[in-house]
């Protein structure tokens, strides 16, 4: 089972946009697998996606969440705070197969809908964190293996394919995310700030030190002092290149190098923190290898993107066109498509 999360300690980056796209897309592509998102972001932005974008999918999160218990990940975690330290094995009950409710979506897709109620949970989260068993912030940091674990039980599989989205702060319901996931995906983009959130996301995770003494975060020392397993990084995916002007492209360039160096170094020192891809390839032993395996780029694709997003359709079934929504027209042009579509199909096709 590899279950990947779409992480950065920054918002905007386009964490939910791939996760659909990624979703959505690998899907496509391995019809014979069940396919598994998890939106542990209140924002709900990925499950709003795949369930139809702008209006379906925000009156289909409505009436998710409206269920009781509501079938989000809300009613996950509201087991999970009552019963925080014996498994209840409840996660396949909240479960939404996507293509009933939007039918551009591959029929192999499954979601726990996100909820905004997840803001609410934080504390009683943080609270079964602190209380109970001496390991009780272990346990509480396996829940959501403990849910991805019971869908891949319910659906009888050896392997299943897990998505999450997460949010952009490093909060309880992040660390829980980050905690089920094996491989970590890093979107950023192009702004000056990118290279620092890229930084924290390396020192939350990873505990790398920018100066000697420098505090670890306290998930970093307590996955230590529990021997629990980090996710290991997959890639960090240049998001949004603006090909503009070759001023703009080159500043992209600029930032791209920095965050390569940032991650570079923390490969050099702890090459274990990384998932070498394909399975059978030889590790990277030169900067040139090293970014051809674990650097990616996702262009801009302007309207095509904000149409994907907003109705829910994912980019390979996207077609040029005038669309229309919210009772506006728009036009996607073929080459805002021709700019990503092949981006995604690359991109999917090293996750493994
Ligand atoms: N490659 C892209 N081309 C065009 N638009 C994009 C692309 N990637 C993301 N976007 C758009 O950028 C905006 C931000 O993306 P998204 O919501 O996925 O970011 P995020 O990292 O999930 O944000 P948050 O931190 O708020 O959860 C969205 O409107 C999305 O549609
Ligand atoms: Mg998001």
């Amino acid at each position: 089972m590899a279950v990947y999360a779409f992480w950065n300690n920054k918002g905007g980056v386009g964490k939910s946009y791939l996760t659909f796209q990624v979703a959505a897309e690998y899907a496509r592509t391995h019809r014979d697998q069940k396919v598994l998102v998890v939106d542990l972001c209140p924002q709900a932005n990925s499950s709003s996606m795949l369930l139809g974008g702008m209006i379906a999918g925000e009156t289909a999160i409505e009436s998710l969440a409206g269920l009781t218990p509501p079938r989000t990940i809300s009613g996950y975690i509201a087991d999970r705070i009552v019963s925080p330290y014996v498994d209840t094995h409840s996660g396949a009950n909240y479960l939404t197969h996507v293509r009933s409710i939007n039918p551009q979506i591959p029929d192999n897709v499954y979601l726990v809908c996100g909820d905004e109620e997840l803001e609410m949970q934080a504390a009683g989260i943080q609270l079964a964190c602190a209380a109970g068993p001496g390991n009780a912030w272990q346990i509480v940091h396996t829940w959501i293996r403990n849910l991805t674990e019971d869908v891949r039980r319910s659906w009888d599989q050896h392997d299943i394919t897990v998505f999450l989205d997460c949010n952009p702060s490093f909060t309880i319901y992040t660390e829980l995310a980050i905690s089920a996931a094996d491989r970590l995906i890093i979107p950023f983009s192009a702004d000056g700030s990118s290279k620092r959130a890229v930084r924290s996301v390396l020192a939350l995770v990873y505990g790398v030190q920018r100066r000697p003494g420098q505090p670890q975060s306290q998930f970093f020392r307590n996955t230590q002092q529990y021997r629990m397993a980090l996710p290991r990084i997959y890639s960090y995916v240049g998001n949004r290149l603006t090909q503009m002007n070759n001023s703009s492209a080159s500043a992209f360039r600029n930032v791209v190098l920095e965050i390569f160096a940032e991650v570079y170094r923390v490969y050099q020192g702890n090459p274990g923190a990384f998932v070498v891809h394909p399975n059978s390839g030889p590790a990277p032993t030169s900067r040139q290898t090293f970014r051809a395996m674990f650097e990616e780029q996702i262009n801009d694709a302007n309207t095509a993107s904000v149409v994907s997003g907003a109705l829910g359709i994912p980019m390979y079934k996207l077609t040029a066109g005038t669309k229309s929504f919210a009772g506006k027209s728009v036009h996607v042009n073929q080459s805002q498509l021709d700019r990503q579509q092949p981006n995604i199909r690359d991109f999917v096709s090293k996750i493994e």
